[in-house]
């Protein structure tokens, strides 16, 4: 169970101030604003307040405009599991290129691409490609809502599954608006958001098994899914509870809910992705991002009968699903050559470095008695400024003084030569060795070296 911590305020401290962004991004920023809205074209770009603008990337290092070369543990969000540039992708792009980038006949390297997957994950028996991992999501729920002719979702507070309304309920919440731990509050994200949205999601807690039967069973006519990814970056990345991976299946299957499963971002935990790791048997899944090898991409599978949905059989299919840039051979070709070389050895020392790192940075803190703790699996981790482990979003929200505490610690990862993503997951990548592992526990340590006056006074976790 997390305990928050009240730290004391650290204006001037090591890492305030540091000078990370260079003038070039600075000027491309200024001029980005005549252009954009705050400047920017996604508002997951991270900034302090000006992004770092990019230039290149090689493997597991990042160049940005400026000249600085810094360790890469965003990696698009977790998108490129092989760095920067991997070369098996850029051939593979290289020869597409010359050929055509997009056609509206299909091509023979999507079967390829979906053949792969659907051989790795149990469960997953037949696939369509989308863009984005957005409309895996949107998608995905469409199929349930179809399959059930049940218009409402379930999901899990504080979880991030991209930009389709019912989805993003909740995403954003906070101790003001949150409600009850019983029955968490169906939050909106955007302004305007229709109440009739609102009203068809249902809010669960990640900690709260009883809460998940109980508000199942109540909404059992309504809810066509419950949507959760087993690791939810946004809501802590805790790997999930075995009781309440339980406790959603009995209730979903008692209740004639589908399960989806999330794994756009959690794809990577294992060969067979996240599901299998944990025990969880959906019945339509959203993948996404380390699929398409650095370019767009995005996938809703399940079973074959769930996927049957999608059949048009010369009539129109239950869910017609399109796009124009769907299955692009770009991204097909990309995807194959990153997920061929993504073998079972890869994930094993993908899986050696994580285990590696959370523990270093664990014995760090023990070593210092400081009020941080380490979540995480597999090739993803993320420091919490708690004496931790949170179970749950609300668990893991961080106060505003620990939030400070947490842009100081990104502040001197950046100086020092390292993107560390803010409240949200950070990755490893394939040709990251033991040798950035120190960097980032050397790092880590010297932020700690910096507080360690506070924490005497903070008792000791
Ligand atoms: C769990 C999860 N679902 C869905 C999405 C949306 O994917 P995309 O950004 O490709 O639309 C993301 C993106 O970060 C994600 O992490």
């Amino acid at each position: 169970m997390s305990t928050s911590v009240p730290f004391r305020s650290h204006q001037g401290s090591a890492g305030s101030h540091l000078p990370t962004i260079g003038p070039r991004s600075r000027a491309a920023f200024a001029r980005a604003h005549e252009v954009f809205p705050d400047g920017t074209t996604r508002v997951t770009v991270e900034r302090d307040p000006i992004p770092r603008y990019a230039a290149n990337g090689y493997g597991a290092y990042l160049f940005d405009v400026d000249g600085r070369r810094l360790l890469d543990l965003n990696n698009n969000f977790t998108t490129l599991i092989h760095g920067h540039a991997f070369a098996p992708v850029v051939e593979a792009v290289t020869r597409q290129l010359s050929l055509g980038t997009c056609y509206a006949s299909p091509t023979e390297a999507e079967i390829d691409l979906a053949q792969l997957i659907c051989a790795r994950v149990p469960g997953l028996e037949r696939i369509r490609i989308v863009n984005t991992g957005s409309e895996a999501v949107m998608f995905a729920i469409k199929a349930a809502r179809a399959i059930t002719g049940k218009p409402g979702i379930a999901k899990i507070e504080g979880a991030y599954h991209g930009n389709y309304d019912w989805a993003e309920v909740s995403q954003a919440t906070s101790p003001a608006v949150w409600g009850d731990a019983d029955t968490p509050q169906a939050v909106p994200f955007y302004a305007g958001t229709p109440a009739s949205v609102l009203d068809e999601v249902t809010v669960l807690r990640a900690g709260d098994p009883d809460g998940a039967r109980r508000r199942l069973a109540e909404q059992a006519d309504a809810i066509a899914c419950v949507l959760i990814d087993p690791m939810a970056s946004r809501a802590g990345l805790i790997p999930p509870d075995p009781a309440f991976i339980t406790a959603l299946q009995e209730a979903a299957r008692a209740n004639g809910i589908l399960i989806v499963s999330d794994e756009v971002l959690n794809f990577r935990q294992s060969y067979q992705g996240a599901s299998a790791r944990y025990g969880l048997q959906p019945d339509l899944f959203a993948i996404g991002k380390i699929i398409g090898g650095g370019l767009p991409i995005g996938a809703v599978g399940g079973s074959r009968e769930a996927m049957a949905v999608f059949d048009a059989e010369g009539k129109r299919a239950m869910v017609p699903q399109g796009g124009t840039f769907s299955a692009n051979p770009l991204s097909m070709v990309a995807g194959l050559a990153a997920m061929q070389a993504l073998d079972e050895a890869a994930f094993a020392h993908l899986e050696h470095l994580g285990d590696s790192l959370r523990k270093r940075l664990t014995d760090r803190i023990a070593q210092r008695q400081a009020p941080f703790c380490i979540t995480g699996a597999a090739s993803l981790f993320r420091i919490h400024a708690k004496v931790g482990p949170p179970r749950d979003f609300r668990e893991s929200f961080s106060t505003p003084e620990e939030a400070v505490v947490l842009d100081d610690l990104t502040r001197l990862f950046a100086a020092e030569g390292i993107i560390l993503p803010k409240a949200a997951a950070a990755c490893l990548s394939t040709p990251m060795t033991e040798g950035e592992i120190d960097l980032i526990v050397g790092v880590f340590d010297r932020f700690l070296e910096t507080r360690v006056d506070t924490f005497a006074e903070l008792g000791k976790p």
